[in-house]
């Protein structure tokens, strides 16, 4: 393996190991940090068993600064990193706001104070939810960041503000923050694809969930909204689709000479609502979906969706999969791992 080394920090979570795919794919080396806080170390061997080779890994928690430090001493030919290592839990993040703030802003710090004197190219996990609910849509980067819904939107709005800050003054350091829309949907091999603990907070592991017996039916958070059928609505994007956008942001700070810190829209440009992903899995599946409406959940934003041109233009990505096939690729890693429990 010749490829320029990468450091992808929870490369073996939901969205870190499709990216890992798509490093080998592109031909770089990646080398995976995590400490299992939200994700299975089975996750390596299911990387090996899609790519043939198996990824560097190192079990670190990056909130120990000098282990941190360690590490990339240890490793000066890493040429990019890949910032995934975060909570990611909106309701844990209000009951125990501490624990979001230390975990999700320390690792970061030190991994920039660890990197601060060398040449590296930074690619950050942002999310739209630092839109709050936007007062125009699609949502372009240009519009305002909101007063977040919660201390973990807080915690990406901050570490925007560090990495833009940083980045500004530094002679070395090239960041791009991609703010996700709603990544759904798994690897096509189904060996990898999103694992929720405990009962799945996010609608499409619910669906699957449900419709394959493991759950009671689906609660509809509300269908009273100012939409076409009244429930939500979401940019949801494949996470193939998305995974390929951080391999993009990489080759962009590779070719371009500036420096400094951008922001790009990931997501489709296109909303759905809730009940047109329940018909959509319905359809792509073959499998009826039992859901009752229920009241609307509290922080639930009406509706969001990308503008994504910018992305198109400097990144030259653009999402491809559409929401047939990433109801069927969940369906998909649902039954393979009811059979195959990591
Ligand atoms: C989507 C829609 C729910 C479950 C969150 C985070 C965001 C990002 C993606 C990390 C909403 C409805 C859901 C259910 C339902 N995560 N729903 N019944 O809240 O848009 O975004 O995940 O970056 O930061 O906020 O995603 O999948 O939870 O909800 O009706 O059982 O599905 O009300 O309208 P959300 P979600």
């Amino acid at each position: 393996m010749s490829g320029k080394k990468i450091l992808v920090t929870g490369g073996t979570g939901y969205i870190g190991s499709h990216t890992v795919v798509e490093l080998f794919n592109a031909g770089y080396q990646p080398i995976i940090i995590d400490n299992f806080s939200n994700s299975s170390a089975r996750i390596i061997d299911q990387i090996e068993a899609i790519n043939g080779i198996r990824p560097e890994f190192v079990n670190l928690d990056l909130c120990d600064a000098r282990l941190t430090s360690d590490f990339v001493s240890q490793h000066p030919d890493i040429s990019g990193v890949i910032h995934f290592a975060a909570y990611k839990a909106v309701g844990e993040s209000v009951e125990q706001p501490l624990k979001y703030y230390h975990n999700n802003l320390f690792s970061l710090i030190n991994l920039l104070s660890a990197f601060s004197d060398k040449p590296v190219n930074f690619v950050f996990s942002s999310s739209c939810t630092v839109y709050g609910e936007p007062d125009q849509l699609p949502v372009t980067e240009r519009a305002p960041v909101k007063k977040a819904e919660s201390p973990y939107g807080n915690t990406k709005q901050i570490a925007e503000e560090i990495l833009s800050e940083v980045a500004g003054t530094s002679k070395s350091l090239k960041v791009t923050a991609l703010r996700y829309f709603n990544p759904v949907g798994a690897h096509h091999s189904a060996l990898i694809g999103e694992l929720p603990i405990g009962v799945p907070q996010n609608l499409v592991p619910f669906i699957t969930q449900s419709a394959i017996g493991k759950r009671g039916p689906l609660i509809v958070h509300g269908n009273d909204y100012n939409t076409p059928d009244g429930s939500c609505i979401r940019d949801y994007i494949h996470v193939v689709d998305l995974a390929k956008a951080h391999v993009s942001a990489l080759k962009f700070m590779e070719n371009s000479d500036e420096g400094g810190y951008e922001v790009f829209n990931i997501g489709t440009g296109k909303g759905s609502t809730v009940l047109q992903v329940i018909n959509t899995f319905e359809t792509a599946t073959g499998v009826k979906l039992e859901y009752k409406i229920g009241k609307r959940r509290p922080g639930d934003i009406e509706k969001i969706y990308g503008e994504v041109s910018k992305a198109k233009h400097d990144l030259g990505w653009n999402a491809e999969l559409d929401l047939g096939e990433m109801m069927s690729s969940a369906w998909a890693w649902e039954k393979y791992i009811q059979q195959n429990p990591l």
